[in-house]
């Protein structure tokens, strides 16, 4: 009997202990649950608040967006606004000052005109049958940038020479020779080109290679063409240019007493004097003696020309502005009188905001070689025939 008790108490404290370990368990697991359902709701709100913040951040990158969108539209509005300044501005010069050709004096320019066509009969007749004209500028090349702000680069216009001449500046007495474009081109500054030195000092932006002579206007006492050969690098021949009280022919490039130029029909001479200070005159020349062949009046003013060129018988003035803009074709002179400034379109150059203190053609490749600031640019000409009459 007492033997029985003694269990049924063992058995008794066992239970105790047993259900004391069960509810010991049972609070560890409660507070487990607690802790997850605690995880569970801090991670959705986690989660919830990220999904907040990416909305947020969807919606602030759309309104950047907007802003980027609102900001181009004013850029684009302001660009356009530039653009139409840009035309007005050119629009009144063509009205003031700077309008060349129409409407000067048309009895003046008859007068001119007719008197040209008799001289022409007697004296200057076209070597070539080139009948084109400038129709736009098709291309720009920058190629490098050597020297200094003005100056003069040309190719030789003999096809086999391709040799390419630097004129640095507007007064010095060395030139440098480069035997391509390409040389020109990878050339570091004047590394690669060798020097010749000449017998006298050429002045201004006016110098031409014709045919392995250079041709280059020289002012010791009296103002001089000088021809001279570039083969056995001599001195062939000089001539005094005949004509009086000479002015810089261009406004815009007082450094430029007279431009030599060469197109189809060979060499010509730019030129202004006192006697009709306000416009540029025009002559052809013999290559071989420098006879002065005719002499013309044109109606292209020296104010705001900045250079010219000439291409089958007809001169192109390039107008710019004091402070460099845009350059443009703004006055045409035709010997053969096929075209007048009327017919010509006005011809921009592209954008550059820059001057031309030379543009030189050259009649092989219908490029014009351009200085504009240090740098050394060919522009690439679309050609047109000139209206027949
Ligand atoms: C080119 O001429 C400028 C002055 O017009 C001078 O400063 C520069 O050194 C010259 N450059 C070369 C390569 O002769
Ligand atoms: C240079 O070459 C030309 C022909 O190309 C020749 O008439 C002239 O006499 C030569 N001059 C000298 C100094 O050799």
């Amino acid at each position: 009997m007492r033997g029985l008790v003694v269990l049924v108490t063992l058995a008794c404290f066992a239970t105790a202990q047993h259900q004391a370990l069960i509810d010991y368990l049972e609070r560890r697991l409660l507070a487990i649950e607690d802790r997850i359902s605690l995880w569970h709701e801090q991670t959705t709100r986690y989660a919830s608040e990220l999904r907040e913040l990416k909305q947020q951040m969807v919606s602030q990158l759309e309104n950047l967006d907007k802003e980027k969108e609102a900001l181009r539209m004013n850029i684009d509005s302001v660009g356009t606004r530039v653009d139409r300044v840009e035309r007005e501005l050119d629009y009144l010069e063509t009205q003031n000052g700077a309008q060349p050709c129409v409407d000067v004096d048309d009895k003046l320019i008859e007068q001119q005109v007719t008197g040209v066509k008799e001289k022409q009969k007697s004296k200057y007749s076209q070597l070539s049958d080139c009948s084109d004209m400038i129709s736009s500028i098709k291309a720009m090349k920058i190629l490098k940038r050597v020297g200094g702000q003005k100056g003069t680069w040309t190719k030789d216009t003999n096809r086999a020479s391709g040799k390419v001449y630097i004129f640095n500046g507007t007064e010095d007495d060395i030139i440098h020779a480069f035997a391509s474009v390409q040389d020109f081109t990878r050339s570091s500054g004047m590394s690669l080109s060798s020097t010749l030195k000449l017998p006298s000092a050429w002045r201004g932006t006016g110098h031409v290679v014709y045919n392995n002579y250079v041709y280059y206007m020289s002012q010791a006492d009296e103002l001089k063409v000088v021809k001279h050969d570039l083969q056995n690098n001599s001195l062939t021949d000089s001539a005094v240019f005949p004509v009086q009280d000479h002015v810089p022919v261009y406004g815009l490039t007082p450094e430029t007493v007279i431009d030599l130029a060469v197109d189809e029909e060979g060499l010509w001479a730019i030129y202004a004097t006192q006697q009709n200070e306000r416009y540029i005159s025009l002559a052809k020349m013999d290559t071989s003696s420098l006879d002065i062949e005719q002499m013309w009046d044109t109606n292209c003013p020296r104010e705001n020309a900045e250079a010219a060129f000439v291409i089958c018988g007809t001169l192109y003035v390039v107008y710019n502005t004091k402070q460099p803009g845009r350059s443009r074709v703004q006055c045409v002179f035709d010997v053969n009188d096929m075209v007048t400034s009327e017919d010509a379109p006005l011809v921009y150059f592209p954008k550059r905001y820059g001057s031309h203190s030379s543009l030189k053609y050259n009649p092989h490749e219908k490029l014009l070689y351009a200085w504009d600031d240090g740098y050394q640019i060919l522009y690439k000409l679309t050609m047109k025939k000139k209206l027949e009459i």
